[in-house]
Formats: C-alpha cells, sequence, structure tokens
C-alpha cells in the first residue's frame, strides 16, 4: 500500500524555534523536519501544541527567531524573500477561508491568476472551470459565497489555492468548523488530490481520514516533534506515551 516516495526534498525545516510575544513557552520548540515530493505529511496533536503556528510559518506568515526553512533547497527564512511569490507555490486553506462575498465563485478563483500571476483572463477562467469541476462545482460558478454550503465553500478555498498552480499544499483543520454531513465532500477531494501527487502538510482532527490519506504522521505536543512515523505504526504502535494518551481520546472502528 505504501507509496514509493520520491527521494528529492521540497521543504526542509531545520531548527524551527518561534516564540510569540508575551509567551513564557516557544511555540515551536527545535522543530525539524523534511517533506518529500509528493508526499503527504498529516501533522497531529493536543490544541495549543503548535500544528497551526507551524504551517504558518512554512508560508512565512509568521515571524521566527531561529532555525531556517528551505524549499527547494533554497533558504526562505531569509531577508529579501517575496514572500508573495513563495506563497503561490504554497498554498494553504484554513478553518474559515473567507471568500470575496461581492464576488461570484469564478470571479473569486479567478482574481489570483489575473492580479498576482498576470495569466490572460480566458486562460485563468478555462483553469478556473477545470478545477471546479474536478471538486463537482461546475455548475456553481456563477453564485455568490452566500448562497454556497460550508462544504461548497470550502472546495472553492481550495480550487482557489490550486489555481495558482502550487507545488506544495497546506491545510489547517479545513472541516473543523463544517456540519458533519460536509466534511466527506471536502476530505475526499483532498484525497484525491493526494492521489494525483499533490505534496501535502494537514492538520487535522479526522482521524480515520489521516490514517487513510498520509505518508507520515507528526505528533506534536507542547511546540515539539514528540513523535514521527508511519500511518500503521502510528496508529496501532504509538512508540511514545504522549501520542498514545493522544490516541486514546478518539474512537475506532
Ligand atoms: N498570534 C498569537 N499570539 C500569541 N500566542 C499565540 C498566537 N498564535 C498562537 N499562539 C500560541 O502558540 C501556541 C501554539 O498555537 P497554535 O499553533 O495555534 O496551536 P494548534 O494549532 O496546535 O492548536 C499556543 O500556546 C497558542 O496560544
Ligand atoms: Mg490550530
Amino acid at each position: 500500500m505504501a507509496k514509493l516516495i520520491n527521494p528529492e526534498i521540497l521543504l526542509e525545516i531545520n531548527h524551527l524555534y518561534k516564540r510569540f510575544e508575551n509567551m513564557s513557552a516557544p511555540a515551536l520548540n527545535d522543530v525539524s523536519l523534511k517533506l518529500h515530493k509528493q508526499e503527504v505529511l498529516v501533522v497531529l496533536g493536543p490544541s495549543g501544541c503548535g500544528k497551526s503556528t507551524l504551517l504558518r510559518c512554512m508560508n512565512g506568515l509568521e515571524h521566527i527567531q531561529s532555525g531556517e526553512i528551505k524549499l527547494n533547497g533554497g533558504i526562505i527564512t531569509k531577508e529579501g524573500t517575496d514572500w508573495r511569490e513563495i506563497r503561490q507555490n504554497v498554498g494553504m486553506v484554513f478553518q474559515n477561508y473567507e471568500l470575496f462575498p461581492h464576488m461570484t465563485v469564478l470571479e473569486n478563483v479567478m482574481l489570483g491568476p489575473i492580479r498576482a500571476q498576470k495569466r490572460a483572463k480566458k486562460e485563468a477562467k478555462e483553469a478556473a472551470e477545470i478545477l471546479l469541476e474536478r471538486v463537482g462545482l461546475l455548475e456553481k460558478k456563477s453564485a455568490y459565497p452566500r448562497q454556497l454550503s460550508g462544504g461548497q465553500k470550502q472546495r472553492v478555498a481550495i480550487v482557489r489555492a490550486l489555481i495558482m498552480r502550487p507545488e506544495l499544499m497546506l491545510f489547517d483543520e479545513v472541516t473543523a468548523a463544517l456540519d458533519p454531513e460536509m466534511v466527506r465532500e471536502v476530505l475526499d477531494v483532498m484525497l484525491g488530490l493526494a492521489k494525483s501527487g499533490m505534496t501535502m502538510a494537514i492538520v487535522t482532527h479526522e482521524i480515520s481520514f489521516a490514517r487513510s490519506v498520509a505518508d507520515r504522521i507528526i505528533f506534536m505536543d507542547a511546540g515539539e516533534i514528540v513523535e514521527e512515523n508511519e500511518p500503521h505504526q502510528f496508529f496501532t504502535q504509538p512508540s511514545t506515551e504522549r501520542a498514545r494518551k493522544f490516541l486514546n481520546i478518539f474512537e475506532f472502528d
């Protein structure tokens, strides 16, 4: 079942340290990891352990105190990095992704490629329609965000990131705010992306989804990576007591 892992490293994090002002403990403490091309990494851990901060560091939404992040071998955590450019290559979807309310689905999706990438309107429209079709939302292209369900909005948010042709996609609890019946449709889009070979880092509390999508699991606690493991091993025989306790709160089928 395990897919062959591409030996090429897309993202490398070395000894990342991040402390928010006014916080006594660091949000990230000596975090190091490698993400290979086409690999799906799932980050698990209790609330407040630093999962969101880690993802946000990967596309420059947080300032770090020390350590480094490399993308395709180049250090991006340094002066002069064009984060706008990096963010086109590293797409991110959040729990509450705000679409522009006064724009249709199609307009929301076409904005990035036209404005930031100076792509031709016709090409952007074609690309948008192909991606909307892929997530089952082509018939909603002229709808406004208020006319969509939460699950549909999240699928549009994913398309908005994908149309920039990112090499890496970050997902931070994208289903956490959804009604249960809409969770599946969003997870299925993510599974499809993983199958298509997209490199992904995913924070989720959907444990059975994590188990099915992940090539590798990172378990964090209090700003540190406590365990890094292959999914089957992690879910059946975690090697740390803290991971065991964490998994105990979930029910398995
Ligand atoms: N903007 C912020 N200012 C101050 N502290 C923050 C900020 N964002 C997160 N933190 C703190 O950093 C730690 C890690 O938070 P976070 O990365 O959001 O955790 P998680 O996503 O795992 O729940 C927590 O202690 C949180 O309170
Ligand atoms: Mg979080």
